[in-house]
């Protein structure tokens, strides 16, 4: 075993010592809650329970490929509520950034497309957005790309984008349900298996392939889970880590252990 004590100061201890050098982060809607975007799954709170005005059939519907092209209404709406700009990072976000800082990390695999992780100054080359972005929009029919002003417009008025060439609808390329991941996923993948230590903040593990990206990480690797609820299958290894409650409250604790408590407080106040 790797770590002294399954807990938050041998996690920092081991961060700490040079056999910690390439750090994996995978992050979920968890980490942006307390920037005010809600996540997918938590009872009440969470989008899926809160999506009844938009009639779908089932809450996913609105993340489903072959469901945006019979009616694209619901994921406009909706769109509309998550477009980026409007929110701030969080300090879960701003602690990747240290990691980079502290040449710890090698890459961040998010689920999340808010872009709060380039917001909050992770270099870009570091982050692999496995679910896409906001950032360009394609013609799901004839995969034209569009401009980003017309489509953030059709977000803003609710006036559904089509494409000039073909009538198709237009979609920003944010990862449906039925489509395949980046190409920069499957690149960056690899790249776990010689991982020192795997951290894992605000997901529910439950959408796949991006889930069991944990189970690639060699046996020897520390895996820490940081969440509100216990996910996948955390705990079933020696170095597991199981750190329940918010995320922010949480990484301020590791950044204390760490001595970065003043440098999470300067980045995040910038
Ligand atoms: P979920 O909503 O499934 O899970 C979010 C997790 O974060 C839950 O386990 C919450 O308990 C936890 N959580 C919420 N707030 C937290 C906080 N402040 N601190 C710590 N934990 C917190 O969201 P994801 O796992 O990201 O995909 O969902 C995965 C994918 O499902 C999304 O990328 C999206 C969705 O359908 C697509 O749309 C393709």
């Amino acid at each position: 075993e790797v770590l002294e004590e399954r807990d938050l100061a041998s996690v920092a201890k081991y961060m700490k010592s040079p056999e910690c050098r390439r750090v994996f982060v995978m992050l979920g809607a968890g980490v942006s809650t307390a920037a005010g975007i809600p996540d997918f799954r938590s009872p009440g709170t969470g989008l899926y329970s809160n999506l009844q005005r938009l009639n779908l059939p089932y809450p996913e519907a609105v993340f489903e490929i072959n469901y945006f092209r019979q009616n694209p209404v619901p994921f406009y709406t909706l769109a509309r509520e998550l477009y980026p700009g409007q929110f701030r990072p969080t300090l879960t976000h701003t602690f990747v950034k240290l990691l980079a800082d502290h040449r710890l990390l090698d890459t961040c695999f998010t689920q999340n497309i808010d872009t709060l992780e380039r917001q909050a100054g992770v270099p870009g080359d570091r982050i692999v957005e496995a679910h896409g972005s906001f950032a360009s929009q394609h013609c799901v029919d004839c995969k034209a790309s569009f401009d980003g002003a017309a489509m953030k417009r059709g977000v803003e008025t609710g006036d559904i984008v089509k494409c000039g060439d073909c009538g198709g609808f237009v979609k920003p390329d944010i990862v449906f349900f039925g489509e395949s991941l980046p190409p920069v996923f499957h690149q960056k993948v690899p790249r776990l298996r010689a991982a020192d230590l795997l951290i894992v903040i605000g997901t529910s593990l439950t959408v796949h392939p991006f889930a069991s990206l944990t189970s690639l990480v060699p046996a020897g690797c520390p895996r820490v889970l940081i969440n509100m609820d216990p996910a996948g299958d955390f705990g079933t290894r020696a170095d597991d880590v199981t750190l329940l409650g918010r995320c922010d409250a949480i990484v301020r604790d590791l950044c204390r252990e760490l001595g970065w408590e003043a440098e999470l407080d300067r980045e995040w106040g910038k």
